[in-house]
């Protein structure tokens, strides 16, 4: 049994959302007593009968008395008026929300009866409703599994927050908390400019026919389309007159954009409505996605995903993991920036490629599918990317911001590059200064940090820059802004890393120097669409090489994969340990070499880690520490001090993961020291949101005496979609929650 957060609440207004919260309350015995006024005698007297609340009141004051929480739930408009009724009966301690679709209608109420909005008041709005009315639908489950939007003020008394929230949270919601304005800009958006349309397009088809007989004709796309043409009026007359600033920005957003579909129609500018078109239905169906909480700009925070694996098993198949991450990204940059139409086949359907493939949408850039790694982009040219309307949100990728980074700074237009929890404690000074040295303008957060606001129409001259750390991404974002640069960008390495831009410039026709450690273009040129075959992503075969090397009786052949030689420490690495692993049918594909590796059991053993191959594995180390803790003896990595600037700190987290399952290692300024032969037991690793850690300790199961639990897994789809399929389909016994 709950103990009751309050002991009395005062609902008024006892319709659908005040009866179904009241319901809600006393079934799962939150407060005490659940008291209520409405004007409607009918309705309080059915509420008392269905058992909705304990006790009618016959008087706003009555039942505001003694309350410690009053939630006024009547029509916005008359809010004002209810209020004047409850401040006289109100103590101090008492909590006062509403439940009303418009916030600073609510907060400007308040203020014009009490003077001001007091710490302990807290407007509220739950999405929920349903197509029926009053309190003869209240349900107790209206607020199961949906969303409540507090909207407290700066000065708001924490306790009584969590008081409320925990009320909501009681009730089955999920509370999300967000200033008063931009609630009211999101819904005007989201809610009341839908219900606009609906309302006014069948009013609009109804009196184009008197006797109404279009209806007749009409299939289930109109009927899906206009469904919330049934809403009650008198509720929907008040919110827009409550909410009318907001809204009236989006109706006039929306206006100008029919008129832009309009004129496209008129001047038979196809191109403009397949644009609009195709971003639209990506747009939706990413939100089909988001729904079921999939999609890339989820608050991959607030969706937890967990892995569990039970111990033991072997790796047998013969399998391809999905394209590579970083051709993907790349392959839609140059695409979309290229004359032409380019296709590409094998593109990586991970979060973070497709939230570069929007990001380009939202820049004017027709792009189809993907459609089973086949995407078709529409290249716009050098000079034809389009102003977004808004930041562009790049998800968990590092690549794609310090990339976007180079491309967007001599654009005529500014951006702001934007991303999640994780991305945005990744440090972007590392290309914001190189840019500026070419005459880029651009703000960074404290640190050098996201997000990153790029002023455009600036004039970019060539540099030569020496990189100080071995990075790949600083390397191409400088060469992509160079190739809007007056005269020669160059780069020069300390390390070779990998050379994809390289490579994929040339295959678009866009001569790149290359000499010993340097790679320089000039600005000026054009790019010519071309065809993209994306190789399977050695860094996600990586996780194989290693499970299919560390589990007995294994055999295991991965196909199509990406054979870089800036990319191929992994295999070098795991061959210095003993690893037996065969490369096969090599051939070059599209500019890059690819080939199928045939894996099996191997005893490895501990190494000193060649430095000069750091680079060349960058990403693979967290699963080659796996392998260094079921090897026989100590294996020391050192000049690995980049590791703790991705996704997560990778040399601390997998160290900490590690002691989880009791295996020790010692912790260096740039690397780890793990000693070898250790037994590894079962369980719980926190992987930070990092995907690649999670990954690791799947295949760690592999030697594991117990079971091993990873939290925090969902970022696994940013760059591995379907790898916990494709990793039980092989041998491990893993299951994810929370999908
Ligand atoms: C990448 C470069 C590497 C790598 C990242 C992808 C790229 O980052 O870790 O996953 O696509 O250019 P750094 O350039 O920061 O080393």
């Amino acid at each position: 049994m709950n103990t009751p957060l309050f002991q009395r609440v005062a609902v008024i207004g006892l319709g659908l959302i005040g009866g179904s919260l009241a319901a809600a309350i006393r079934q799962q015995q939150l407060a005490v007593e659940v008291v209520a006024y409405d004007r409607e005698a009918d309705d309080l007297r059915a509420g008392v009968a269905l058992g909705v609340i304990d006790t009618a009141e016959t008087s706003v004051a009555a039942a505001v008395q003694g309350a410690d929480l009053v939630v006024v739930a009547v029509p916005v408009r008359a809010t004002e008026a209810v209020l004047a009724e409850i401040r006289p009966a109100l103590s101090d301690q008492a909590i006062l929300t509403d439940v009303g679709s418009t916030k600073a209608s609510f907060v400007a109420a308040v203020e014009a009866v009490f003077g001001q909005l007091g710490p302990r008041v807290i407007p509220g709005h739950p999405i929920a409703g349903s197509e029926k009315s009053g309190v003869h639908a209240a349900n107790p489950e209206l607020f199961a599994n949906h969303k409540v939007i507090l909207t407290p003020a700066e000065g708001v008394d924490g306790a009584s927050f969590e008081r409320l929230k925990s009320l909501w949270e009681g009730c089955g919601a999920r509370v999300l908390a967000m200033s008063v304005g931009y609630h009211d800009e999101v819904l005007a958006a989201t809610s009341h400019l839908p219900h606009l349309i609906a309302f006014s397009l069948v009013d609009t088809l109804a009196g184009e026919d008197q006797n109404m007989d279009i209806f007749r004709y009409a299939a289930g796309g109109f009927r899906d389309f206009t469904r919330i043409a049934a809403s009650d009026p008198v509720m929907w007359h008040d919110i827009f007159l409550s909410n009318r600033d907001a809204v009236l920005r989006v109706i006039d957003h929306f206006s100008r954009d029919l008129d832009q579909l309009r004129d496209a129609i008129e001047h038979q500018d196809g191109a403009m409505l397949l644009r609009v078109f195709s971003r639209a239905k990506a747009a939706r169906e990413h939100f089909t996605k988001m729904l079921s909480g999939q999609a890339y700009v989820t608050d991959m925070n607030q969706k937890q995903v967990t892995f569990r694996m039970q111990p033991g098993g072997s790796m047998n198949g013969d399998i391809r993991v999905p394209g590579d991450k970083s051709i993907s990204h790349r392959s839609i940059m140059l695409g979309a920036l290229a004359d032409g139409v380019t296709e590409v086949r094998g593109f990586l359907e991970g979060e973070d490629s497709l939230a570069t493939l929007q990001a380009f949408r939202d820049m004017g850039v027709t792009i189809e599918g993907p459609d089973n790694g086949h995407v078709r982009i529409h290249g716009v040219g050098i000079d034809g990317l389009q102003a977004p309307r808004g930041p562009l949100y790049l998800g968990n990728s590092g690549t794609a911001m310090r990339l976007f980074a180079g491309l967007l700074a001599a654009q005529p237009f500014d951006t702001e590059l934007t991303g999640d929890e994780s991305l945005s404690r990744r440090p972007m000074g590392r290309v914001a200064d190189p840019l500026r040295a070419m005459g880029a303008v651009i703000d960074t957060a404290e640190g050098g940090r996201p997000p990153l606001k790029i002023h455009g129409s600036q004039a970019l001259t060539g540099i030569h820059y020496e990189m100080p750390v071995a990075s790949a991404q600083v390397k191409s974002c400088l060469l992509l802004a160079g190739l809007y640069a007056e005269g020669a960008t160059s780069v020069t390495e300390p390390a070779p890393t990998r050379d994809h831009t390289e490579r994929m410039l040339e295959g678009f026709g866009y001569h790149v120097h290359r000499k010993g450690a340097t790679s320089s273009v000039s600005g000026g040129g054009r790019l010519t669409a071309s065809e993209i075959d994306v190789p399977a992503d050695i860094s996600s075969a990586a996780f194989f090489l290693v499970a299919a090397s560390i589990a007995p009786e294994s055999d295991l052949t991965l196909r199509h994969v990406g054979m870089n030689p800036t990319r191929v420490g992994v295999i070098n690495i795991l061959r210095l340990m003993g690893a037996s692993i065969e490369v096969l049918n090599e051939r070059e594909i599209g500019g890059e070499p690819v080939a199928d590796l045939r894996v099996r059991s191997a005893t490895l053993r501990g190494i000193d880690i060649p430095e000069d191959q750091v680079p060349l594995a960058i990403d693979e180390f967290p699963v080659l520490f796996v392998a260094a803790a079921c090897a026989e003896g100590e294996t020391v990595l050192r000049g690995a001090e980049e590791l703790r600037v991705k996704e997560s700190d990778r040399i601390q987290v997998m160290a900490d993961g590690l002691a989880a399952l009791g295996v020790e290692s010692t912790v260096t300024a740039d690397g780890i020291v793990i000693p070898g032969g250790q037994r590894l037991g079962g369980g719980t690793v926190d992987s930070h949101g990092d995907h690649r850690i999670a990954m690791s300790f799947a295949v760690a199961s592999l030697r594991a005496e117990g079971e091993i639990v990873v939290n925090d897994c969902a970022n696994v789809a940013t760059s591995f979609p379907g790898f916990v399929e494709l990793a039980r389909e092989t041998g491990i016994q893993i299951a994810a929650e929370g999908e």
